[in-house]
């Protein structure tokens, strides 16, 4: 995207910017899961179930928005944030099994597993994270070779056992064990924090951006994704099923460990307030063009769903 056009959709209200890009994003979804149909069929119906038509697309967001500050074809970044999302609907179909979390509700309608069954739903995620690679791999998603190996190696780096995988043993692990507010924070790190991180980050990587700017855009993700977990958390004990499309109250019923659990609702708020600004703070650099991001930082604690 040309350096006017950035500037011009910063203009853009969050909502509405938000919006386009869920648009963006879900078009590029509707034709890289258009897969081939046989006995198997199934497969890509839940696949297509678990990860078209909802969600607030905030990872696509992220890759979208690094990925104009550098000035990358929007063809490309959808691709990279379509992989993103394929990635992030595969570890909420396996969060939501019976041997994790248990939950019948998804987006508003019922699990993957609920939808269809327990085994079609593990598969499902795992053919949506191997599609995610492949996609990630494929020359339509940049034309050096070397870049796509970089994505590949740090998508693999942020949802495998250092990073989504790693943080999701935790939380089953501490479920009834109390955890220390800083193995919490740990958790949180490696469960939700790496792949946004990555979200954030992946522009700059497909944009081949100065090592710096990279850096910024990591810091930015990570303090985004302590934030983004706890209101995560918050929504949880506070909200409305209504709102979230998630059963409310499950965290604490399940013994889950949460900052919201050890400091209670307010401070946690406050904590999450404060790694919002945190994470805005890193886009100082970047001047009025990542102003998106910046507002996306306080809407990520503000938000009711
Ligand atoms: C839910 O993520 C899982 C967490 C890491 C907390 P989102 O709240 O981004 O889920 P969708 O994609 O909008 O449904
Ligand atoms: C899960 O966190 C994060 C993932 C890696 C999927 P949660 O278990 O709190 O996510 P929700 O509340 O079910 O979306
Ligand atoms: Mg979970
Ligand atoms: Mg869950
Ligand atoms: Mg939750």
């Amino acid at each position: 995207m040309a350096p006017d056009a950035v500037m011009a959709e910063a203009e853009l209200s969050l909502p509405e910017a938000m919006a386009g890009c869920a648009q963006r994003v879900e078009q590029a979804l509707e034709a890289l899961l258009a897969l081939p149909e046989g006995a198997e069929a199934r497969l890509t119906e839940a696949m297509r179930y678990a990860t078209l038509g909802g969600g607030k697309r905030l990872r696509a967001f992220l890759a979208m928005q690094g990925a104009a500050l550098f000035a990358v074809s929007e063809t490309c970044a959808a691709r990279v944030a379509a992989a993103i999302e394929m990635l992030h609907a595969y570890s909420l179909v396996h969060d939501d099994l019976p041997a994790m979390d248990d939950d019948d509700l998804r987006r508003g309608r019922p699990s993957t597993h609920r939808a269809f069954d327990e085994a079609t739903a593990i598969l499902a995620g795992d053919a949506l994270q191997t599609r995610a690679f492949e996609v990630l791999a494929e020359p339509d998603t940049h034309s050096d070779p070397q870049t796509r190996c970089e994505l590949v190696a740090a998508l693999g780096a942020a949802a495998g056992c250092r990073g989504m995988a790693g943080g999701q043993m935790i939380d089953m692990l501490a479920q009834g064990a109390p955890l220390t507010q800083a193995e919490i924070v740990r958790l949180q790190a490696l469960k939700t924090g790496r792949l946004i991180q990555f979200s954030a980050e992946a522009g700059a990587i497909l944009g081949r951006a100065p090592w710096p700017q990279r850096q910024s855009l990591a810091g930015y993700g990570r303090d985004l994704g302590a934030a983004f977990q706890i209101a995560d958390d918050l929504l949880d004990a506070l909200g409305s099923t209504e709102e979230t499309g998630k059963t409310a109250g499950k965290d604490a019923a399940a013994g889950k460990a949460t900052l919201v659990a050890i400091l209670g609702p307010e401070r946690a708020r406050a904590q999450a307030e404060l790694l919002a600004e945190q994470a805005a703070s890193h886009l100082d650099g970047f001047g009025r063009r990542a102003d998106l991001l910046r507002r996306l930082a306080a809407y990520v604690v503000s938000r009711r769903s």
